[in-house]
């Protein structure tokens, strides 16, 4: 492997356009995230075309600022990463053409990376962590528990069902009024609430299963907000936050043990925008005990960002991984 290898990374698979420069996949020089959250707040969740259009807007002069932080010049670039999926579609094809134009222009390999495989990858990025551990990915989008046995080398243990849990804290916190995103805002009113309050249901599996599935739960909040609406009950926000957390915790924590334990893992990591979660961080950690090792990303590197896909390009890369021109966006793309 070269030394000074820069990997400049891109993503732009929902609402933030974010381009980063990476040295030798681990160590970030810039990692510039500009957020659509402002532009989407008023309808209360992403809007697919908004996305797209923003994403073009933004794109050259987020990746111009990050060259510039990293204090390179586009020449010093060894390899182009880009998200090609999953993800909204019309986002990622922005990120994905910018990536093929830029690897062109410079005369430099093009490789696509699995959101997911970033998100994990985020763990890696200002550290010396390694495989082999099990990771929890928890965003908007996913909630995937993954045995990592290696760089590349995957076993997908449990998925949801239905909801991601990133999605369940987004619609309850609009249900509660409290706005978009709604993770960030349950974890902070939460902390003011009695999760006891209320015995919100978690849905549980075959032993063996380590399915997730949130959509009972969230119905559940929904109808229990019906019902002290229309018997003119009181709602406390902070008890209906802080309960419903719990609830999504306790069955993300629970079956992330039972993984790590049919694994005979040492360390657990988690991934994702669900991943700066304070509720989930604490209880994983005191539930581990000596048990596991806990490991997670900082805040700003579990939510979305184009340096873990600049660190989860160069692993690709250097495993052989490359992609042509005909690199294209999916909305769907499994990693295992
Ligand atoms: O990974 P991410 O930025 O995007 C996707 O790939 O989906 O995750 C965004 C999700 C949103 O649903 C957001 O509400 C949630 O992560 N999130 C949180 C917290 N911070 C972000 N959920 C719970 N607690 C948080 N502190
Ligand atoms: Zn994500």
């Amino acid at each position: 492997m070269k030394e000074n290898f820069i990997t400049l990374g891109i993503e732009t698979s929902c609402d933030e356009t974010s381009v980063s420069v990476v040295k030798d996949g681990r160590k970030i020089l810039s990692n510039t995230i500009f957020s659509q959250i402002k532009q989407h707040q008023k309808f209360g969740g992403v809007v697919p075309e908004i996305a797209s259009r923003q994403h073009l807007e933004a794109i050259t002069h987020v990746a111009q600022k990050s060259v510039e932080d990293a204090g390179i010049d586009f020449d010093d670039v060894d390899l182009v990463a880009v998200t090609h999926g999953p993800g909204l579609v019309g986002a990622l094809l922005v990120g994905v053409s910018y990536a093929k134009g830029l690897a062109y222009a410079l005369e430099k390999p093009l490789v696509g990376v699995n959101h997911i495989e970033g998100h994990i990858f985020a763990n890696f990025l200002e550290s010396d962590f390694v495989p082999p551990f099990l990771c929890l990915v928890v965003s908007g989008g996913h909630s995937h528990l993954i045995y990592v046995n290696d760089y590349g080398d995957y076993e997908l243990m449990g998925r949801t069902v239905d909801d991601a849990a990133g999605e369940a804290f987004d619609k309850i916190a609009r249900a509660l009024g409290l706005g978009y995103p709604g993770g960030p805002l349950i974890d902070k009113t939460a902390r003011l609430g009695d999760e006891s309050a209320i015995s919100f249901p978690v849905a549980h599996f075959k032993e063996d299963n380590l399915s997730f599935s949130f959509s009972g739960l969230k119905s559940a909040v929904l109808n229990y907000l019906n019902h002290q609406k229309q018997k003119g009950l009181p709602i406390i926000v902070e008890d209906v936050a802080a309960s419903f957390q719990k609830a999504v915790v306790d069955a993300l924590v629970e079956n992330t043990l039972k993984a790590a334990r049919a694994k005979n893992v040492k360390t657990i990591a988690l991934a994702g925008g669900v991943a700066a979660n304070s509720r989930l961080r604490d209880e994983l950690t005191n539930r581990a005990g000596g048990e596991f090792r806990i490991q997670f990303p900082p805040m700003i590197l579990c939510t979305d960002n184009a340096a873990m896909i600049a660190c989860a390009g160069y692993y690709r890369f250097f495993r052989g991984i490359k992609h042509d021109f005909t690199l294209n966006a999916h909305a769907s793309l499994n990693l295992v």
